[in-house]
């Protein structure tokens, strides 16, 4: 479904719903990271693209003129109300956490979007690793901005969303996934140092290549702790070393630390520093098409979030192992898991005509090793966050 079919949908459902047609319609992405996982709260770089999968929000004013924001999702049965006439607080349901705590951040800044009634939804698989959170925070905060007639800069616009999800949702995330759904191109990678926040847009457009996304089907939740357990890791091996992220750790420091810090911390740290490396020179691989150097930078980055940062899981490590048993003479790059971890998603860098049969023999083969049907799919790389009607 393109994106103008999708909003003509979220409108249709929007008037049986309210029994009138929207005024407001809003979009944003979710993503996929190629490679640079676990860098962005370490002040490294990431490489992700948004996804042609979106949130989607239609929206009017009350009839009843209340000052309250009704929230009913096509995904969900609970509807979230939020009364703007009283602090805005986490309350159930938790779905509405999310546009919950991007109300608050713009209450906090003084634009108050009144009170609307809103109708979501969303193609983004959620707890897959593919950033829905992002996209349903990035949507909302887009949404406001057309009800309010006042667009903020982007970056504070993703800055307000990832303080959302730190604060309504607990999980204390880095910057990328609601700065790629805010600020993704079409055909474009994003480069993003996620110190300075600057861009470089990395083009992705070489027709021979395609980026397909596996999906275990076995859900993540990074609400659980161990996401923030990495966080402290991190600050703890930073800190151990005498510098003030992992960003400015070369492996030599990390090597003449070792001795002081636990087995744990410095595996960590070591998938880290490697990692933001690796970033680096996978953008310069993608800018010169050299696909083969990328795809062993993506196979490595798999092996150090598995054995490292252990963040994988073992479905994602079989799909891993399927795809490079497959290799370069099928048309396979490289794999790696993608996201947070612990569940969701693989994304694998392949040759564009070999893509049917890829995907047909890692799904086979994946039943046949787990009993999970995997979904897969391909995905150019899309625009960020839009106002299709305001
Ligand atoms: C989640 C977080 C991101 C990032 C990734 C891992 O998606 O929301 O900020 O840390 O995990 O790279």
């Amino acid at each position: 479904m393109t994106l103008q079919e999708l909003s003509a949908y979220v409108a249709a459902e929007f008037e049986k719903t309210y029994g009138r047609p929207p005024r407001w319609i809003a979009a944003a992405p979710g993503r996929v990271n190629l490679i640079g996982e676990h860098t962005d709260y370490n002040d490294g770089f990431v490489l992700p693209m948004a996804i042609e999968f979106y949130s989607v929000m239609a929206a009017d004013r009350p009839v009843d003129g209340k000052n309250v924001i009704t929230l009913r999702s096509t995904l969900e049965k609970e509807v979230a109300t939020i009364d703007l006439s009283a602090p805005v607080q986490p309350a159930p349901p938790k779905w509405g956490n999310y546009p919950r705590g991007v109300v608050a951040g713009f209450l906090a800044r003084g634009q108050n979007p009144g009170g609307l009634d809103v109708l979501l939804h969303s193609t983004v698989p959620l707890g897959s690793g593919l950033s829905s959170s992002a996209a349903l925070e990035v949507c909302t905060a887009t949404l406001i901005e057309t009800v309010t007639g006042k667009t903020i800069d982007p970056v504070e616009k993703a800055l307000l969303c990832q303080q959302a999800e730190h604060h309504f949702a607990n999980v204390p995330c880095g910057i990328m996934d609601q700065f790629i759904s805010a600020l993704g191109r079409e055909g474009h990678l994003l480069l993003l140092d996620c110190r300075t926040r600057a861009t470089q847009l990395v083009p992705m457009s070489d027709p021979s290549v395609a980026l397909l996304i596996l999906n275990t089907n076995v859900k993540h939740e990074l609400g659980s702790g161990e996401y923030a357990r990495r966080r402290a890791e991190c600050e703890q091996a930073a800190k151990i070393i005498g510098v003030a992220s992992l960003r400015d750790a070369t492996p030599d420091q990390l090597e003449r630390s070792r001795e002081k810090m636990s087995e744990v911390v410095y595996r960590r740290a070591r998938h880290v520093i490697g990692e933001i490396e690796r970033t680096v020179h996978a953008a310069e691989g993608i800018r010169a098409s050299n696909w083969p150097t990328v795809g062993v930078l993506m196979y490595a980055s798999h092996a150090a979030l598995r054995d490292d940062y252990e963040v994988s899981c073992a479905e994602l490590d079989v799909i891993v192992e399927l795809a490079q048993s497959i290799g370069l003479n099928g048309g396979v790059y490289g794999c790696r898991m993608t996201g947070g971890g612990f569940g969701g998603c693989c994304v694998a860098l392949v040759q564009a005509d070999a893509v049917p049969a890829i995907a047909r023999k890692i799904g086979a083969d994946y039943k046949a090793r787990t009993g999970i049907d995997a979904t897969i799919f391909a995905s150019r790389p899309a625009a960020g966050a839009t106002i299709i009607q305001g």
